[in-house]
């Protein structure tokens, strides 16, 4: 018989609960198994498993390029390698701004071939039939709002968001919607503070941000960008835990170093 360890798996009731406590999400992005495994034993919520892949491991200037298989070989690839958190899979461009029909045929696939937990959508009350449908099927979904990359083309640029007074009320109204609708939480991404604390106050459901100040339930940040692989992105939000980027180098010098002066590999480190 064999002794099995149950670990207590994050769920979207138990992120709800913990905003009810007051006791602030943890989120991070992963797209790979080794990565994956590290968070998740470090005790993180949720791992998103974002399409900012697009970005991050293909190296595109925008999250538009990534398709339905990539993020399905990104999400199942982190699956694997998960015990406890909770795994949100972004739903990529083009998979489900169509109709209701089309997201809901690409949430199910996405969940049915990756083993996601849930689907992170963009978008406001434009997507509200989109959302219920996906529901409809068993499928919880996250929503995001804010700055939202997927219609970088729409705004033009990557800066704040929402900082004039009909943005802000549309943010606000919108966050309602996805509440109603009965997303189980919310990203929002670049905007004001205070904006942001509103919105976590104005809803029962958790509100986890990135570049959104401390008022809201949570944290997101992209874990190249908070381990400073990705050195030449610097947005005021970042707070970068290691200098990775320089790390690795000195490292990669080092072995490139020692395989040309003989020096790897030596008498103990071969057969
Ligand atoms: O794709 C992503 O990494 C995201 C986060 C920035 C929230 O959507």
């Amino acid at each position: 018989m064999s002794v099995h360890k149950e670990v207590k798996k994050v769920t979207t009731h138990q992120l709800q609960e913990m905003k009810r406590r007051g006791e602030k999400i943890a989120m991070l992005t992963a797209y790979d198994y080794t990565m994956a495994k590290i968070i998740d034993h470090a005790g993180i919520d949720v791992i998103l498993v974002g399409d900012s892949a697009s970005n991050v491991m293909a190296g595109h200037e925008t999250t538009l390029p990534i398709t339905l298989d990539q993020m399905i070989y990104h999400a199942s690839s982190v699956i694997r390698a998960i015990d406890r958190a909770l795994v949100v899979v972004d739903l990529p461009f083009g998979s489900y701004q169509g109709n209701s029909k089309e997201a809901l045929t690409s949430a199910i696939k996405i969940m049915k071939e990756s083993g996601a937990h849930a689907v992170k959508l963009e978008g406001g009350r434009e997507i509200k039939d989109s959302i219920e449908r996906i529901l409809s099927a068993g499928i919880p979904v996250m929503g995001h709002l804010g700055l939202t990359p997927q219609s970088i083309y729409k705004f033009g640029t990557y800066t704040v968001r929402a900082k004039e007074e009909e943005e802000a009320k549309r943010l606000l109204e919108d966050a309602k919607v996805l509440e109603e609708s009965g997303c189980f939480a919310l990203v929002l991404e670049k905007i004001p503070a205070k904006l942001a604390t509103e919105v976590a106050k104005a809803i029962t459901i958790p509100v986890i941000g990135i570049g959104a100040g401390g008022g809201v339930d949570g944290q997101v940040l992209v874990t190249h960008d908070m381990l400073g692989m990705t050195h030449e992105f610097s947005p005021r939000f970042l707070r970068r835990y290691l200098n990775l980027y320089e790390s690795m180098t000195g490292a990669f010098q080092l072995y490139i170093k020692d395989v040309k002066s003989r020096d790897f590999p030596n008498e103990g480190e071969q057969y």
